[in-house]
């Protein structure tokens, strides 16, 4: 069947504004809106930017807005996108939003990378080193930080999340998710450090759980529940220690 693939074109180098150009392009049901972009690049325009790499939804490069909602190019197929499988129907394609475009569907990932960095992401060991070495942990205490593990870090859920309309600087969903990550491992010496840096105005506090990013998260990670459940953690860590959390007060 053929397409319209109207695609969001800016280079921000030459072009003063982003304008759509369209290409037609024949599909298959069955193929992934990756097929065809690779088609346009390979057959009929190779000034078209997009990222991809590993093809299989793993990587998290080709994350896009498609027909308004942010999907991976390489996970979506025609035949889950379009009514009817006859000629003429359009698939519109856009950068993720929150991100300034570098070109086309290419958008400069370095401010959602710099929020990623600033919870910690990485397991900070305790200083004892365990009896024979290893740190252990039972099922159920791997279980608690098990959905965390499953980003792929394309800030899919930064693009979808409503609060980044209103306030730039929101740390957003991803990195509060990978901050769960490490919030909920048993073996983990850095909770203080990492509750300060999602204690803050700008961190987990401004979310207002519209699930947008949990309604597009390619992975099906709950993210607005990780989020509250972040909430909940610093709350008691502060009520431990008889200290306020930075949670601004409503009304
Ligand atoms: S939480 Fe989901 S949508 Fe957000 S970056 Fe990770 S995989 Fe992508
Ligand atoms: S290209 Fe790797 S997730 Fe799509």
């Amino acid at each position: 069947m053929n397409v319209t693939m109207a695609i969001k074109r800016f280079n921000p180098e030459t072009d003063k504004e982003p304008h759509v150009r369209e290409y037609s392009v024949e599909v298959k049901p069955t193929d992934r809106v990756l097929d065809a972009l690779m088609d346009i690049t390979q057959n009929q325009d190779g000034t078209l930017g997009y990222r991809r790499s590993c093809a299989h939804g793993v990587c998290g490069s080709d994350a896009m807005r498609i027909n308004g909602k942010e999907k991976l190019a390489c996970k979506t197929l025609f035949q889950d996108l379009l009514e009817s499988e006859s000629d003429g129907a359009t698939v519109e394609i856009e950068p993720l939003r929150h991100l300034p475009v570098q070109k086309d569907l290419m958008v400069d990932q370095g401010r959602f990378f710099e929020k990623f960095r600033s919870v910690k992401p990485y397991f900070v060991p305790r200083a004892e080193v365990p009896e024979r070495g290893e740190y252990l942990q039972s099922p159920e205490e791997r279980a608690l930080f098990d959905e965390a593990t499953k980003c792929i870090n394309c800030a899919a859920c930064y693009s979808a999340c409503p609060i980044l309309d209103k306030n730039p600087e929101f740390l957003g969903p991803q990195a509060i998710v990978a901050a769960a990550r490490f919030v909920y491992d048993s073996r983990d010496a850095g909770l203080a450090p990492r509750l300060d840096a999602l204690d803050t105005e700008n961190g987990v506090w401004p979310c207002e759980s519209h699930f947008e990013c949990t309604r597009v998260c390619p992975r099906d990670i709950k993210i607005t529940k990780l989020i509250n459940l972040t909430k909940r953690e610093i709350k008691k860590y502060r009520e431990q220690r008889g200290e306020k959390t930075a949670e601004p007060k409503k009304g």
